[in-house]
């Protein structure tokens, strides 16, 4: 007994990551734009360093990105040609409302994703799509600092029901934000925050947090209300926490680690804010305004099912010594010295991945859907232009192996697997091209040069024929 049948197999990707076009058609500035590659990327998508505007010092990769914004045809055909049931894309929120705050949308960004969807019906591929991925428009930002300001909500549902309305019938499975709880490592990404001088971080992302779970149930309503056929997920940056060591302070110290994550998926999956969070919010004197129905909007409106990335597990200590820090998605960790990392510093834990399933499983008991899971690494072009990534295949079979586990030995529910990311695209963390993850390799540069064209990987077969199977032949 292997995957279910069904199984929703397939590849993620965001927009601002790979359809450049980032001027075209009436599309708005997004924060997405202005995060540069090299040294000040961090300060920015962190939110301590304010960069509102383009400067010509800066190189900013989402502007031609992959250049998905006009490859999108080949692109999906290359897709159906593995055999996607599935393909998890996001929308950029300024393509269709350029500045946020107007009522009516440009028709223009709302053709086009049409045209994706009805390209993914042709060759019956399932959109999955983020309303969200990281992206916010710039305006909303400099005149409503934000995801801190509660208008924000209206903003995003005016734009939930336009999506909602228009893709009816092409669309029926929704992510409202993608890794909600990357706001609290990366606020301007994840929330179009920056900070001034002196002010509460913590108390500002909270807050923030409370909006955007709002707004999230809130959608999730609507969503319903405008089909009763549409599935909404919520979507956090998993990786359970393991402790250092079996001393009980460093076991102390990974749950907490974990719940700074379960605290977005306790509240939009259960429907109300978890006690350790309540008792944590009155000891560092954090206060979330709230208003009258907002205990009853997230109580009524629970998620339909669980969406999460998973690239690496984590490990916590109580005390940590600077020189034992290992990178990971955006959050750090102790370094876990049981595992091998990648090129970039990721541990590499395949286990790692079937125990997050289990306890995400164990927590709350829905249908699971894992949208993210994928190895960066450099490729190189042999003698005859050919990319033998069977590092990216060891990667991949090996932690599909551990969901099979996972769904067939352990009984966990799960409803599909998007890799990310299926074809090369801009690295969020690091802005960088050569950070590639594709099974269709792109011929794009960090600085910008190259001529797009694209070009099937080893791993592409390889994961055509896992698609084939339905997870049975992946060796
Ligand atoms: C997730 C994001 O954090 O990890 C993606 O949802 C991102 O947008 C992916 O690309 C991999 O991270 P990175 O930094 O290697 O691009």
């Amino acid at each position: 007994m292997g995957f279910k049948e069904g199984f929703l197999w397939g590849g993620a990707t965001a927009a601002n990551q790979c359809e450049g076009g980032f001027d075209e058609d009436g599309r708005g500035l997004a924060n997405v734009d202005v995060c540069p590659t090299g040294a000040d990327r961090n300060a920015v998508i962190t939110g301590k360093m304010k960069m509102y505007e383009c400067d010509e010092n800066h190189f900013y990769p989402s502007h031609k990105a992959i250049d998905m914004y006009h490859h999108y045809k080949e692109d999906i055909k290359l897709f159906a040609e593995m055999g996607f049931k599935v393909y998890r894309m996001s929308l950029a929120w300024s393509r269709i409302f350029p500045k946020g705050d107007e009522k009516e949308p440009n028709e223009k960004g709302l053709a086009f994703y049409e045209d994706v969807f009805k390209t993914c019906k042709m060759y019956n591929i399932e959109p999955l799509v983020t309303i969200t991925h990281f992206d916010c428009p710039m305006h909303l930002i400099k005149e409503y600092g934000g995801w801190r300001n509660r208008k924000m909500i209206d903003f995003y549902l005016n734009y939930c029901r336009t999506i909602f309305k228009r893709y009816k019938g092409l669309v029926k499975y929704w992510l409202t934000f993608n890794e909600i709880n990357m706001l609290l490592e990366a606020p301007f990404m994840g929330a179009g925050i920056c900070f001034e001088e002196g002010e509460n971080e913590k108390q500002i992302k909270y807050q923030a947090a409370h909006h955007e779970l709002i707004a999230s149930a809130m959608a999730t309503r609507i969503a319903h209300d405008i089909n009763s056929e549409n599935k909404v997920g919520c979507m956090f940056a998993a990786g359970s926490v393991y402790p250092y060591t079996c001393k009980p302070e460093d076991v102390w110290e990974a749950t907490k680690k974990d719940r700074e994550s379960y605290f977005f998926i306790d509240v939009q999956s259960r429907g109300y804010y978890p006690s350790y969070a309540l008792k944590e919010f009155e000891r560092m004197g954090i206060n979330i305004e709230k208003e009258e129905f907002d205990d009853e909007i997230l109580k009524n409106n629970t998620v339909d099912f669980i969406s999460f990335s998973y690239y690496n597990s984590r490990c916590a200590a109580k005390t940590v010594s600077k020189d034992n820090i290992a990178e990971g998605n955006i959050f750090e960790s102790v370094k876990n010295p049981y595992l091998k990392y990648s090129e970039w510093g990721w541990p590499i834990d395949p286990l790692g991945f079937r125990i997050t399933l289990n306890h995400v499983y164990d927590r709350y008991q829905k249908p699971l859907f894992v949208v993210e899971n994928g190895l960066g690494a450099v490729d190189t072009l042999d003698e005859n232009g050919y990319i033998e990534d069977d590092y990216r295949i060891d990667y991949l079979r090996e932690h599909i192996k551990a969901m099979r586990d996972a769904v067939t030995i352990d009984g966990v529910d799960l409803m599909g697997y998007t890799m990310w990311s299926p074809i090369d695209l801009v690295s969020a963390g690091t802005g960088e091209m050569k950070k590639r993850y594709g099974f269709i390799y792109v011929d794009r540069d960090n600085e910008g040069n190259g001529t797009f064209k694209r070009k099937t990987k080893k791993s592409f077969y390889w994961y055509k024929k896992v698609i084939e199977t339905n997870g049975e032949n992946i060796d």
